[in-house]
Parts: structure tokens; sequence; C-alpha cells
């Protein structure tokens, strides 16, 4: 405890020169009592099961002990009550708290000595002794406070040193992150080319085979098999190197419906109905139009493969005076709680053929904009994602 806080505990107990004074006579007085009563406090707490047993796995030795609480009734009989009183009245606190003294222990403790000492008081048979036991519960509850205080501190200390132990090894884990994805772009890097030359020379053998030859297929799933590969490739590049946005005022209602236009031209989308809302609304916003297609394109690619058992996809647009929002919402099968926090970690997936770096990479590319990207998900009913970017 700081000293200027135990000067304001002093002014809140209104502990005067008076008491000082009563004190250092009462101190006199008993003097010759404290071995007795240190015994008796000794006693009263080895008589408890539970303390008795912090003592013994402490292994604390008796005499040892007695005579630190006498050194201590020494103390605060006599004062000065400055900083070095507290910083020795601080040491028992933490002494305890290193014995994993339980603080109750200490008020319950401290009562008892409080009892003793007032009886010794009373047994003295000096005039006014009231007052000088009013003084004793003063400082009494003076040095409890900066015993008890030091449980505050040390906590404190251990929470701050846990935090900080937590941090370093959060930073270890971010910087050997940050390698492992230079590692996996340079090598997705080092695939995309060899995987074209493949793809083409598998090209070459299947357009020589009849129409009608059954490896055929097998030459059609080794395309597909290289053409996933090509794309985990591009994610993982552009996830480990993302190209900050170079941002333009653009419409954002045309570039949706110009997205929109581009995946319906694929298979992927199939016959899932889309349905579009406010599109014509006018909003617009500076952003990395390329980029931000590749974020739509990706959520409704996403939408449609939930509904792929029934369910529609939705797109809506909306706009106030600071804010443009975009949601893609669909009726499909939705998540679980679990996914719905993890759906923005890199490499988390629950689909079978997926990469895991969809959501990853539109929730790099919505930040770089200044923007914020969320999910909201009901199992069994469906899932909205919405995008909200500065105008
Ligand atoms: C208000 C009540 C108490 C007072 C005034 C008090 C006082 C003291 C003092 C003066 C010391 C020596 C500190 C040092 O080495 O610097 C000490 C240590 C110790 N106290 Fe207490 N004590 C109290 C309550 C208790 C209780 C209830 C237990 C129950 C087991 C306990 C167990 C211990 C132990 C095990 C040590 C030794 C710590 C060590 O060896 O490091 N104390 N106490």
């Amino acid at each position: 405890m700081e000293e200027s806080l135990f000067d304001e505990m002093k002014r809140y107990v209104a502990f005067d020169d008076e008491d000082a004074a009563n004190l250092q006579a009462l101190g006199k007085a008993l003097e010759p009592a404290f071995p007795e009563i240190a015994e008796r406090f000794y006693q009263r707490v080895s008589a408890h099961p539970a303390a008795a047993a912090i003592l013994t796995e402490a292994r604390a030795d008796g005499t040892q002990f007695k005579r630190a609480v006498q050194r201590w009734m020494e103390g605060f009989f006599v004062g000065p009550y400055d900083s070095e009183h507290v910083r020795q009245v601080s040491l028992i606190g933490k002494a305890h708290v290193r014995v994993r003294l339980p603080q109750q222990y200490m008020i319950t403790a401290m009562n008892v000595v409080r009892t003793e000492l007032t009886q010794a008081a009373y047994h003295l048979g000096q005039p006014d002794p009231a007052r000088a036991v009013l003084s004793l519960n003063k400082i009494l509850d003076l040095e409890l406070a900066v015993m008890l205080d030091s449980y505050r501190e040390t906590y404190s200390h251990q929470v701050r040193q846990t935090e900080r132990q937590r941090m370093e090894r959060r930073l270890e884990e971010v910087s050997h992150l940050a390698n492992v994805g230079e590692l996996a772009a340079s090598l997705a890097h080092e695939i995309k080319n060899p995987l074209a030359g493949i793809s083409g020379a598998i090209q070459v053998i299947g357009s020589v085979l009849e129409p009608d030859d059954p490896r055929r297929e097998i030459i059609s799933e080794i395309l597909s098999q290289i053409d996933r590969l090509d794309r985990t490739a591009r994610d993982l590049l552009i996830y480990a190197r993302p190209k900050p946005p170079s941002r333009t005022p653009k419409n954002l209602g045309k570039v949706i419906e110009r997205t929109v236009k581009f995946l319906r031209q694929g298979p992927a989308l199939h016959d899932i109905p889309i349905r579009c809302r406010g599109l014509d609304c006018g909003a617009s916003a500076r952003i990395d139009e390329s980029q931000i297609e590749q974020v739509i394109s990706n959520l409704v690619l996403n939408a449609a493969h939930a509904c792929e058992e029934g369910g529609e996809v939705s797109i809506s647009l909306w706009a106030n005076r600071d804010n443009r929002y975009i949601e893609i919402a669909d009726t499909g099968c939705g998540m679980t709680r679990e996914s719905v926090e993890r759906a923005f970690e890199p490499f988390f997936t629950t689909k079978v053929k997926g990469t895991g770096l969809g959501l990853a990479i539109c929730k790099r590319i919505v930040e770089a904009h200044n923007g914020r990207i969320t999910i909201d998900s009901v199992e069994g009913k469906g899932t909205q994602v919405r995008i909200q970017l500065l105008g």
C-alpha cells in the first residue's frame, strides 16, 4: 500500500496524535503480556484444522511465528506510522499471500488479537481504558487494511504478469503464422505455373480421345481437381499477399448487378433464385471495384451453396448518410454457433471442397476498405452476411 493511501485511511478512521500517544502508553503497559498473547494467538490459530494445515505446509516454526507476532505488536504500539511501517506490515501480508492464506482467515485472526489485547487492556486497571481500546481498534483496522491490500497488489501483479506472458505467446504465434503464411504464398506461387502446364497437357491428351471414349471422364475429373488446386493457390496468394485497395467512387448497385450477371453465366448458381433489392438506390462508395466484386461473388456463391437443397438468395443494398450496407442472405441450412464464431478464421471450413479462405479474404478486403463484415445465422433457417462500407 502506498503511504498516501495509508494516510488517507488514517484520516478515514480519524487516527490522530492522541491515538498514537494512547497506543504508546498502552503498549508500554501491555508489553510484559506480549509473549503470552502471542502464545494464545498461536494456539487459537493452530487449533483450527485448516489454518494448522497451512502452518504445517509452510513449515512455520512456532517459536519464530510467535516472535514475529510479538515484533509486529511492538511495532504498531510504538509507531511511527510512516512509510517504513507500511512496508513492514505489507511484508506480513505478502508472507500470507505466499503461503496462500485465505483472506478471511486474517480477518478472523485479527479479531482474536483484538479480543486478547482488549481484555488485557481492561485488566490493567488504568483509568479510562475505553479511550485506549478505541485507539487500539483504529490501529488494528489500519494494520488489517494494509495486510489485505497485499493480496490485491500481489493478484494484480500476477494478472499483469499472466497478461504479459499471454501477449508474448500471441506475438510469437503471430510471427510464426506470418512466416508460415509467407511460405504458403511462395509455395502457391511455385505451384501455379506447373499446374497451368499440366492442365494444358491433359487437355491436349483429352482432345485426341474419341467423344465416347470412357477415359474422357477421367480427364475431366483430373481437370476439375487441377482447377480446385489452382483456386486454392490463388486464394492463398490473395490472402497471404493482399493488395492495398485502389479506391474510386462507384455505384454499388451497378457493381452488384454486374457480379451477379457474371455468376449467372457459370454453373455454380444452378437454378437457385436470386432476389435483388435496392440496387437502384444510387448508393455509391469509394471502393476497389474488383476486390468488392470478389467479396460479393464469394458471399453469393456461399449463399447459393447453402441453398443447394431448396431456398433462395437475396441481395439487398441500402444507405444512410454515412454508411452503405450490402446484405447477402439465404434461406439455406444455416450455421452452428461455433461455425459463426470461427467463420472468418483462415482455413476454417465446413465444406468438403472449400479452401477455408473465402470468408477470411472477404474480411481482409472489407477491413482494408475501413468497413465491417458480420454474420448472423440460425441453423436450419439461413444466414445473413452484412457488409458496412463508408460512403
Ligand atoms: C491478523 C492475523 C495475523 C498476523 C498479525 C500475522 C502475523 C504474521 C507475521 C508477523 C509473520 C511473519 C512475516 C515475515 O516473515 O515477514 C507471519 C507469517 C506467517 N503467518 Fe501470520 N499472521 C496472522 C494470521 C495468520 C493466520 C490466521 C495464519 C494461518 C495459518 C498465519 C500463518 C502464517 C504463516 C504460515 C507464516 C509464515 C510465512 C513464511 O514462513 O513465509 N498467519 N504472520
